[in-house]
């Protein structure tokens, strides 16, 4: 089976433990043990009175039923019973393609966005239109597009809400008129909802709570701040659920007992996390705001209180040469925006802790103005 290479994974993999100052995750700056294990106010006592009692079998196969309730509370109507527990966001996205997915079916994806969401339904054999989303509408993709793509065969429409790497939430009203156009067609919604708006999640709505064919993606990795848990889920109705169980015991078995304890206790005290989160994102966004109005070299449509953003760079250089000699001189890494096939652009994690932020601004001005002006 063929597969393209992972634009952005394989940039990662190459360059980011070189980085000095590392701007280019999309992670809300993650929390160390020392920070999760405090969460409870008492170094972690509350975890570790549960662990050390913990036999190291393989636990809970789909996910124990406290992680599988604490999941299903983040949504408006999920039956604990359909969350299933996978590796990562990642996992779950390849869970639910692998499942529905067969040669010759028609799939539209959102794009660019994250590359699984494409790449493996292609990879299976289907054939995938791209549904592009546009500078010019705040990189929102156009409904009239997505009529003149569906077809009466479409079997799968593919989202990331928020956006990887733009930081565009796709609202209510928006995703009511892509689920009309599916339920004329029959077609599922997957929905990868690994981001969230930190100033104020009520403008975020799960596709699993508009339509009964919706699948939500989802982990502890950007908004919760944990991706070294490798936990996340996939959320979606019964009967779906039942045909992910196939798929998942040939695929994972399980994510082990450590790391769902670990995940459990996190999401128990999400609303602490949350509130670290919205201030780190909210604070940082500032300081990027700042950085744009006062740097004539970079422009951006702001992302939504979501941990991701997307500039484009005035600079007259091929990106992915500039990033790489801009690693090497400056210590600051960046996503060249041709690893989402929209060079001109880099990924710009703006939620890294608050000094990587403000040095690696400061060093990619500098940078940017000694080579070019
Ligand atoms: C949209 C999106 N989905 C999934 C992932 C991977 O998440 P996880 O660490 O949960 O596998 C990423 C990571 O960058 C992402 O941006």
């Amino acid at each position: 089976m063929e597969i393209n290479a992972f634009g952005v994974e394989e940039w990662l993999n190459v360059w980011e433990k070189s980085a000095t100052y590392d701007i280019a995750q999309s992670t809300i700056s993650s929390m160390t043990m020392d920070e999760i294990l405090n969460l409870d106010g008492n170094q972690g006592e509350e975890f570790y009175k549960l662990l050390n009692s913990q036999k190291m079998n393989y636990g809970w196969i789909e996910g124990s039923p406290e992680f599988k309730t604490e999941v299903a509370k983040l949504y408006k109507n999920i039956d604990p019973d359909n969350v299933l527990q996978t590796n990562g966001a990642t996992g779950a996205n390849h869970l639910a393609l692998y499942a529905l997915v067969n040669p010759g079916d028609h799939v539209i994806a959102e794009y660019p966005s994250y590359q699984q969401l494409y790449d493996i339904p292609k990879s299976l054999g289907a054939d995938v239109d791209f549904w592009q989303i546009h500078e010019e509408d705040n990189w929102y993709p156009s409904i009239d597009e997505l009529k003149q793509l569906v077809r009466p065969d479409t079997k799968l429409i593919c989202l990331n809400n928020a956006n990887n790497p733009t930081g565009t939430i796709l609202d209510r009203e928006f995703l009511e008129q892509v689920v009309e156009i599916a339920k004329e067609v029959d077609a599922y919604i997957l929905v990868d909802e690994v981001y969230l708006p930190l100033d104020n999640p009520d403008k975020f709505v799960s596709i699993v709570d508009l339509y009964d064919k919706g699948i939500a993606t989802n982990s502890l990795s950007k908004t919760y701040s944990v991706p070294g848990v490798r936990v996340g889920w996939v959320v979606s109705n019964s009967e779906l659920a039942d045909i992910f169980r196939k798929y998942r015991d040939y695929t994972m078995i399980c994510c082990g007992v450590f790391n769902d304890m670990l995940a459990v206790y996190v999401l128990r005290h999400r609303q602490q996390v949350l509130k670290r989160n919205r201030q780190l994102v909210l604070n940082n966004l500032e300081i990027l705001k700042n950085w744009i109005d006062n740097e004539p070299r970079a422009s951006v449509i702001l992302p939504q209180a979501v941990s991701t953003s997307f500039p484009k760079l005035d600079i007259p250089e091929d990106i992915e040469e500039f990033c790489i000699k801009l690693l090497e001189e400056k210590g600051v890494l960046l996503v060249p925006g041709n690893r989402f096939d929209i060079p001109g652009h880099v990924r710009l994690g703006y939620c890294a802790s608050e000094e990587t932020l403000k040095n690696g601004l400061t060093k990619l001005s500098e940078f940017m103005h000694e080579q070019y002006d």
